[in-house]
C-alpha cells in the first residue's frame, strides 16, 4: 500500500512487515530517504531526515549548503554540485560540466506495476502491488527524472526503477545511471554478496563492512561468473533465522555495481545500477533513457526470510510462460557424454537407451552445424551439418519422437567463429574496435547485435532451424565475456551505449524466440552459471547454473543460487565419474540427491555408464516426479552449510500448505568414532504431526515414529554418521491426518 500524506509531505509505500518512507523537504523540494525497516504503524518519522540541527536546510543556512547536500540522505543522489559520496546520477552536458540536483515536481501513485519497455522487470496486478511514480527535475539541465517504486502486498519487496528524460533544449550525455539507492544510518553491518569464477559460481561470502566504498561488479558485459547483481547488509548478528536484512539484487543481464559506502558521520549509502565503465548516453531533447529494475528486499527475520521474499517474487511475478510453475522433461545432454564428437547414431544411442530408463528430453548440444569439429569455428554458421547428422534434422527428431521423448537444441547465437562463413561474409559483423586486432577469447568474437541487420540475420536462422523440425527445447549458451567495446553503426559520442545496447538486443531477440516459438523451453547458460540473474530468468524459467556438476562443487554453487533463486530455476544434472572438472568420484546416489534440488536431468553418456549406475536411474527418474511438485513449488530453507562447517550440507523444502517436506542432508566427510547429527527442521506446523521416512542405503525409506512439527522443529531429528565420505540422505516427511 501507498499513501502520500499531503501535509507532512511525506510517502509511505507499506510491504506487509516492512515500511518505506520518503519525504520532501525545504523550499527547494529536495527528495529525502526518511526510514526503510520494520512496518511503522503512521508516518510520523520524518524528523530522521536530520534537519532540525545544523547545516539545516538551504533555505535556512544557504551559507552552508555544500554541508547540507553532503549529508542529507538523498532518495536519488546526484553528483558534481557537493555530495562527495557516490551519486547515483551524473550527467555531462553539451557544453561539457557535470554538476546537477534534483528536486520534487509531482507524483502520481498508480495500481500494478508498468513495464519497463525492452527491459526485463518483475511485474504484478492492481490486486498485488501499488506503484509511485515521482516526477523530478533539474531545471538548470533540462532534465526530468522519474522515480519509480513498487510495493507488493503479499510479500516484503520494493521494486524500484528510474526513467530519464531530455526536456531541454541541447542534447546531454548520461555518465552515470543506477538504478536504487538506500541512505541509512550505519548499525554496524555485514556485507553478504555472492563470489566466484567458471565453475565456482555465486559461493557466498559475508565480512564487515568498513568505512568508505566497497563493491561488488562487473564490466564483462555480462552479470558474470566472478561477481553477481546481488548486495546484502545485514547486521552482524544476523543468522538465518532471525536480524536484519537489505537486500538489493538487480534485474538485468549486464554490467553492474552494487556497493555500499560509509561516510564520515557513520551514515551508508548502498547503491545498485549499471557500472559506469565504459557507459556514457547521449539524450537528445525528448529523448529518454530508462534504466533497468532493481529489487530490495528488508526483514528482519533473517536470511531464509530474505530468500522467501525472492523466492515468491520470481516465482509469481518474474518467470513466464508455459514451464512458469510446470515440472519440466527429464532431459540427457550429451556434452559430457560426447563433446564434438557425436552424430545421428550416437545421438540416437544415447537416446534409446535413455527412453528405457525414463528419461523425456534428449538435449544435442554444441557441435551439430557448421563445420563445427571443435570449439575454434562455426559459430554463426546455423545449419545442420548433415555429415554428422546424417539423415538431416528432422529425422533424427522424428525418431527420438517416437521413442516418446521430447528434442532439445543448443545455440551460441550472441557468437561468431573468425573461422566461419557468417565472419568471411561479414567481418565487420562483431564487436570490435577500428583499427585493432580484437581479443579472441575461446576463439570467437562477440556480434554487434545492437545493429538490426545482426540480429535479424542471426535470428532468422536460429528460426529456420527451430520451424524444420520438433525442437521443444533451445539451451542459448554465451561462452565469452564482451571486450574491445565497438560499433561501426555509432557516432564517436554513442559509443558509450554498447554495452548496454547490446543486452537490450538479447532481450529482444529471447523475447522474439520466446513469441514466436511459445511452447519451447527455454534455458539460458553462459558457461555454465556466467549469466544467471533475474534478468535472464523473465525470459527462460531455468539457467544452467555450473558447468560443474561434481556434486560436492555443486553443494557451495546451489546454495549461493538458491539464496536468491527458485529451485526449480537451477538447472542441475547428474554427471559422470571421475567429474569432468574436478576429477572427483562420488556416489551416483549422492550426485541424485543434489541434482534433485533443481531442474535434474542426465549429463553423461548413459551407453557407457555402469551397470549398477545406470540400473539406478528408473528409481532416480521416480523419485524426481515424486518429489518435483514439492521441489518447485515449496518453501526452501538453509539449515547447515558445508561452506561454512566443512563437514556437511542440508536444505529443507516445506510444501505451502506445512503438509510435506523433503530434507537433504550431505554428509560431505565421515567423522571417526562419531555420534549422530541432530538437525533442526524448519518451516513445518507446530501442530502438525509428521510421519517421518528417512532414507536408507538405495533409496529405500525406513519409517520413524510420527512427531509433532514443534518436536521437530525445536528438538530435532538425528542424523546418523555414514561410513565413507560424499554420502547423502534423503528425509521425507508427510502429514499423519486428524
Ligand atoms: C558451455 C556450457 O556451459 C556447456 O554446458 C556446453 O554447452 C558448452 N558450453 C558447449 O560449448
Amino acid at each position: 500500500m501507498i499513501t502520500y500524506y499531503e501535509k507532512e509531505r511525506i510517502f509511505k509505500l507499506d510491504t506487509p512487515n516492512s515500511s518505506y518512507l520518503i519525504g520532501i523537504v525545504d523550499e527547494e523540494n529536495f527528495i529525502g530517504h526518511i526510514y526503510y525497516g520494520k512496518r511503522l504503524a503512521n508516518a510520523e518519522a520524518s524528523y530522521l531526515l536530520r534537519i532540525q540541527e545544523p547545516p539545516y536546510v538551504p533555505g535556512r543556512n544557504n551559507r552552508e549548503r555544500g554541508a547540507f547536500y553532503d549529508c542529507f540522505p538523498f532518495e536519488y543522489p546526484t553528483g558534481g554540485t557537493g555530495d562527495y559520496r557516490e551519486c547515483c546520477l551524473a550527467i555531462r552536458t553539451a557544453g561539457g560540466h557535470a554538476g546537477s540536483m534534483l528536486s520534487y515536481v509531482s507524483h502520481e501513485i498508480l495500481g500494478g506495476k508498468p513495464e519497463l519497455p525492452g527491459l526485463p522487470a518483475t511485474f504484478g496486478t492492481q490486486e498485488e502491488c501499488e506503484t509511485l511514480r515521482i516526477i523530478c527535475e533539474d531545471k538548470y539541465v533540462g532534465m526530468q527524472v522519474e522515480l519509480l517504486y513498487t510495493a507488493f502486498s503479499d510479500n516484503d519487496v520494493i521494486t524500484r526503477s528510474v526513467k530519464i528524460v531530455n526536456t531541454g533544449k541541447e542534447h546531454f550525455y548520461l555518465t552515470k545511471v543506477y538504478s536504487a539507492c538506500l541512505d541509512m544510518d550505519n548499525r554496524d553491518y555485514d556485507m553478504i554478496s555472492l563470489h566466484g569464477s567458471w565453475a565456482r559460481e555465486r559461493h557466498i561470502q559475508r565480512k564487515p563492512l568498513g568505512y568508505g566504498i566497497q563493491n561488488v561488479s562487473s564490466f564483462r558485459g555480462e552479470s558474470s561468473h566472478q561477481d553477481h547483481p546481488f548486495l546484502a547488509l545485514v547486521d552482524r548478528h544476523t543468522t538465518q533465522e532471525q536480524g536484519e536484512v537489505y537486500a538489493m539484487n538487480f534485474v538485468y543481464s549486464g554490467n553492474f555495481c552494487a556497493q555500499a559506502e560509509v561516510s564520515q558521520f557513520d551514515y551508508v549509502r548502498m547503491s545498485m545500477g549499471i557500472h559506469q565503465e565504459n557507459f556514457c548516453w547521449k539524450l537528445e531533447p525528448g529523448e529518454e533513457f530508462q534504466a533497468p529494475e532493481a529489487v530490495m528486499v528488508y526483514t528482519d527475520r533473517g536470511l531464509d526470510a530474505m530468500t522467501s521474499a525472492f523466492h515468491r517474487l520470481y516465482r509469481k511475478h518474474l518467470l513466464r510462460g508455459k514451464y512458469k510453475d510446470l515440472k519440466r522433461p527429464i532431459l540427457i545432454n550429451n556434452w559430457e557424454a560426447t563433446y564434438f564428437d557425436f552424430n545421428t547414431e550416437k545421438i540416437l544411442d544415447i537416446a534409446r537407451e535413455a527412453s528405457k530408463l525414463g528419461i523425456e528430453m534428449l538435449v544435442m548440444d554444441d557441435g551439430w552445424f557448421g563445420n563445427r569439429y571443435f570449439d575454434g569455428c562455426a559459430l554463426g554458421d546455423w545449419v545442420v551439418n548433415e555429415e554428422k547428422i546424417s539423415g538431416g534434422l528432422a529425422y533424427l527428431v522424428d525418431e527420438i519422437n517416437k521413442l516418446g521423448m521430447k528434442f532439445g537444441i543448443w545455440f551460441e547465437p550472441e557468437m561468431v567463429s573468425p573461422d566461419s562463413d557468417l565472419y568471411r561474409e561479414h567481418p565487420d559483423w562483431a564487436i570490435a574496435i577500428p583499427n585493432r586486432p580484437g581479443t579472441e577469447s575461446r576463439q570467437q568474437y562477440v556480434l554487434d547485435l545492437s545493429r538490426r541487420e545482426v540480429l535479424d540475420h542471426v535470428y532468422g536462422m536460429m528460426a529456420a532451424v527451430l520451424r524444420s523440425a520438433n525442437v521443444e527445447y533451445v539451451k542459448w549458451d554465451m561462452n565469452r565475456q564482451l571486450s574491445d567495446i565497438g560499433s561501426i553503426a555509432l557516432p564517436a559520442d554513442r559509443q558509450g551505449e554498447l554495452y548496454h545496447r547490446y543486452m537490450l538486443a538479447v532481450y529482444e531477440m529471447q523475447n522474439r524466440l520466446i513469441h514466436d516459438f511459445p511452447d519451447l523451453l527455454l534455458e539460458n547458460c553462459s558457461s555454465g552459471g556466467g549469466r544467471f540473474d533475474p534478468g535472464m530468468l523473465y525470459y527462460s524459467p531455468q539457467i544452467w547454473c555450473s558447468d560443474d556438476a561434481d556434486a560436492i562443487e555443486r553443494l557451495a554453487i546451489q546454495e549461493g543460487t538458491a539464496l536468491l533463486y527458485p529451485l526449480s530455476t537451477m538447472g542441475a544434472h547428474v554427471s559422470d565419474c571421475p567429474n569432468h572438472v574436478v576429477g572427483r568420484t562420488t556416489p551416483f546416489d549422492t550426485r541424485a540427491a543434489i541434482a534433485l534440488a533443481g531442474t535434474f536431468g542426465y549429463e553423461l553418456d548413459v551407453t557407457k555408464i555402469p551397470e549398477e549406475d545406470r540400473a539406478k536411474i528408473p528409481e532416480q527418474v521416480a523419485m524426481y516426479h515424486q518429489y518435483n511438485d514439492l521441489i518447485r513449488e515449496g518453501d526452501y530453507y538453509r539449515i547447515a552449510s558445508y561452506s561454512q562447517n566443512h563437514m556437511y550440507d542440508c536444505w529443507q523444502v516445506v510444501s505451502e500448505d506445512q503438509r510435506e517436506s523433503l530434507v537433504t542432508f550431505v554428509q560431505v566427510l565421515t567423522r571417526a568414532n562419531y555420534k549422530s547429527r541432530r538437525i533442526l527442521l524448519k518451516g513445518l506446523a507446530e501442530n502438525i504431526r509428521y510421519k517421518v521416512h528417512i532414507e536408507k542405503d538405495k533409496l529405500e525409506m525406513e519409517e520413524l515414529p510420527v512427531y509433532s512439527g514443534d518436536t521437530l522443529m525445536k528438538a530435532g531429528i538425528l542424523v546418523p554418521n555414514m561410513p565413507g565420505d560424499f554420502q547423502a540422505r534423503l528425509i521425507h516427511l508427510t502429514a499423519v491426518e486428524g
